[in-house]
């Protein structure tokens, strides 16, 4: 593929770095026939030639969309005047709800209830129980699993400061909240990893699984698969994003 061994970020910003002189030579070309060459015409015509570049290099439809829309909604923020200082606000806003979307490539969206209802279904019962929930958002998970299964160890760890906060509050004492780097946590202690990530950092997950976790736990990762291997079982969640539990236990 095109390109494909750039980092994404540089592919995304190489298309504007061609699409803007490739427009303004269009605009030049327009003007010199006598067409208009507004500033809205130069930012129709970049967010075409941005979306044509990106489908041509194979960027995923979603940036192609992206990269379509871009420019042409600056210039719908630009005229709306609104105040600088609420740019900056959303910014860090963003930064503070999905930190972890920067070094992971992992937003925050939420498990279902029934996601709740179908691991504390799959947690052993009769033993004492460690689990951990790795990128706990909001402390949804873990919130949901204090009521069913109250003499679980419940942990989570989350990178994004908003969250880390929200789910410690929201948790208290019930369950041990830290902030950090799944990638830092040592899973040999737990017997129930869960993960609900995205298809990036899968890969490097269940390298980190198979190294860490101890045969006879179980490692659950809500909707993502894992590259080349088959999950022993998997749960349909019938939820409003589709989604499922994929489980494996480890051997
Ligand atoms: C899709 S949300 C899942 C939230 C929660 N586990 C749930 O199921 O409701 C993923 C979470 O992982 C966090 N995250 C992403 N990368 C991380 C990392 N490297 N270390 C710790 N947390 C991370 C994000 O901040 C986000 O809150």
């Amino acid at each position: 593929m095109l390109l494909k061994q750039w980092p994404l970020s540089l592919r995304v910003l190489g298309v504007h770095f061609a699409a803007l002189p490739a427009s303004l030579a269009a605009m030049h070309i327009a003007g010199y026939f006598g067409l208009t060459t507004g500033l809205l015409q130069f930012v129709l015509v970049e967010g075409a030639v941005a979306a044509g570049l990106s489908r041509w290099i194979q960027l995923p439809h979603w940036w192609q969309a992206i990269n379509l829309l871009f420019l042409p909604a600056l210039w719908l923020a630009i005229q709306a005047h609104i105040e600088p200082a609420w740019y900056l606000a959303g910014f860090i806003l963003l930064l503070l709800t999905s930190l972890g979307a920067l070094t992971s490539r992992v937003p925050l969206y939420l498990s279902s209830e029934r996601a709740v209802r179908e691991v504390a279904r799959h947690i052993p019962e009769g033993k004492p129980v460690r689990v951990v929930d790795l990128g706990c958002g909001l402390g949804g998970l873990l919130a949901g699993l204090v009521e069913v299964r109250p003499e679980a160890e419940l942990h989570g760890i989350d990178a994004a400061p908003l969250p880390w906060l929200f789910s410690r509050l929201r948790l208290g004492r019930r369950a041990q909240i830290r902030f950090g780097n799944l990638w830092s946590e040592d899973l040999s202690g737990y017997d129930v990893v869960y993960a609900y990530l995205s298809p990036e950092p899968m890969p490097e997950l269940w390298a980190k699984v198979r190294r860490e976790m101890r045969p006879g736990s179980l490692f659950i990762s809500n909707t993502f698969s894992v590259p080349d291997t088959r999950p022993d079982e998997v749960v349909e969640l019938h939820d409003l994003s589709h989604a499922r539990l994929l489980l494996w236990q480890i051997r």
